[in-house]
């Protein structure tokens, strides 16, 4: 079929919104989505978001069905369950917001780094975001495109190792800009700042980049009195003040940026927005994302990069586990072969209650437990649910959104083994990528 004819289809399909317009769209090489983008009007793109949207949903409600089907029938948990084809929804919608505003997108590795799934992560995106020299080299050698790299502060053989595998290295201060910029540069790495953008609406002190007292981000007086001499040597600037928001906070927040530091944009080469902007949920507003970054980028000249983490895998990846035990005491427990302390950490630091699927609060269904984990800590407690059907010892849970900030994050405190990571490929088939055992315990102690 001629290209011309691919391009009629897709917007005829967009226009008469059929439900296949967004594969259709997805499918086509790059050069022919921008035709097609470039073809339709504001009330076109504006359907063609939402059929996007529409299909992501379905694919995601689809999944539903099939991931306890592959839970039950694992040989053995816990097991992170990684599901290649939502990481790719996933990927299609960020995608999307690339071909429509020309920005950048970097997966935050911090988040994610299960480099099974890379090879579907980097036909999309344009590389990733690391946070020092470990993660700049599994970026450079696993996802194999660009790498960007911000540490609060580098160690001076931290950081020759971490330009080796940085295409920019961004400072936290004028003190490492000044030692360290050179030596980037000699190596052709862009170097950039972080700034505090004076604004945030992160309710957690804990996970608010931009609190009082925050060291991330050099603060606008300090960047005021010192930036020009030193403006030849800075690529761009970055700033990171979101954690799982909406597209109407990184509007306040860069209004914000742009009242204190928009008088020294001009000039330089790119601005990152960091992550925290959770553009593959359901309810995040899409359209007003693309009105920001197109119009920041017609307005200063410059290229600009977003790198979200969750957003890469919300939704893609589940935790898989086993009823251990059934105890009692005022109510029943359950133990399981999971735990809150060491494979989900941030349902105790945040803290929050994981979704289970087939689960609801306590009380609401007949039979109601504690879930807890096998460790020593007292406080190992993933949260009170019920159940339609009393818990047995054998069961299988299967605890929902755990590919983000948890395999990053695991530990074997106590011993407790590490998860498996099997990953769920296109196909159908399933795959135990990563086992561990004592020696991986071992290892990490001496
Ligand atoms: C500098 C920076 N960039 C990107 C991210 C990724 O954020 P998220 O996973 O919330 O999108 C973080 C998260 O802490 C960060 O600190």
């Amino acid at each position: 079929m001629s290209a011309d004819r691919r391009i009629e289809d897709v917007i005829r399909a967009i226009s008469a919104k059929e439900k296949s317009a967004a594969g259709e769209y997805h499918a086509l090489p790059d050069h022919l989505r921008h035709d097609v983008l470039g073809a339709l009007d504001h009330r076109g793109l504006r359907l063609l978001t939402r059929l996007i949207k529409d299909s992501k949903k379905k694919s995601f409600r689809e999944a539903g069905k099939r991931l306890p089907g592959i839970a039950d029938v694992l040989q053995r948990t816990p097991v992170y369950l990684i599901d290649e084809a939502l990481i790719e929804e996933n990927m299609r919608v960020l995608r999307y917001v690339k071909d429509r505003t020309g920005c950048k997108i970097l997966h935050a590795l911090k988040a994610y780094a299960s480099f099974a799934t890379f090879g579907v992560m980097a036909a999309y995106l344009d590389g990733v975001c690391a946070s020092g020299i470990n993660e700049a080299r599994l970026g450079r050698k696993e996802f194999g495109k660009e790498v960007h790299t911000f540490g609060a502060a580098y160690g001076e053989k931290e950081i020759r190792q971490t330009v080796k595998y940085s295409d920019s290295v961004t400072f936290n201060s004028f003190y490492q800009l000044r030692k360290y910029a050179g030596l980037a540069r000699k190596r052709g790495v862009q170097v950039g700042l972080r700034v505090n953008p004076g604004h945030a609406e992160v309710a957690a002190e804990m996970y608010n980049p931009c609190a009082p007292c925050s060291r991330l981000g050099i603060v606008h007086d300090e960047f005021a009195r010192e930036i020009t001499s030193c403006l030849n040597v800075v690529d761009g600037l970055h700033f990171h003040a979101m954690c799982e928001q909406n597209s109407d906070v990184l509007e306040r927040v860069l209004t914000s940026f742009e009242r204190l530091y928009g008088s020294y944009i001009k000039g330089l080469k790119w601005v990152n927005f960091g992550g925290g902007h959770h553009i593959t949920r359901d309810d995040y507003d899409l359209e007003r994302l693309i009105r920001l970054v197109s119009d920041f980028k017609n307005k200063y000249g410059v290229e600009v990069y977003l790198e979200p983490g969750e957003a890469s895998v919300y939704h893609a990846g589940v935790l898989v586990s086993t009823v251990l035990d059934i105890v009692k005491n005022e109510m029943e427990i359950a133990i399981m072969d999971t735990s809150a302390e060491t494979h989900m950490p941030d349902v105790l630091l945040m803290p929050y209650r994981p979704l289970v699927l087939r689960s609801a609060g306590p009380g609401e269904k007949r039979h109601t437990y504690r879930l807890a984990g096998p460790s020593c800590l007292a406080g190992d407690i993933i949260g009170d649910y019920s159940f339609d059907e009393p818990l047995k010892r054998g069961d299988r849970l299967v605890f929902i959104d755990m590919a983000l900030y948890s395999i990053v994050k695991s530990t074997t405190f106590n011993g407790i083994n590490l998860p498996d990571i099997a990953v769920a490929r296109t196909g159908g088939s399933v795959e135990v990528a990563r086992r561990f055992g004592y020696r991986d315990y071992r290892m990490r102690q001496s």
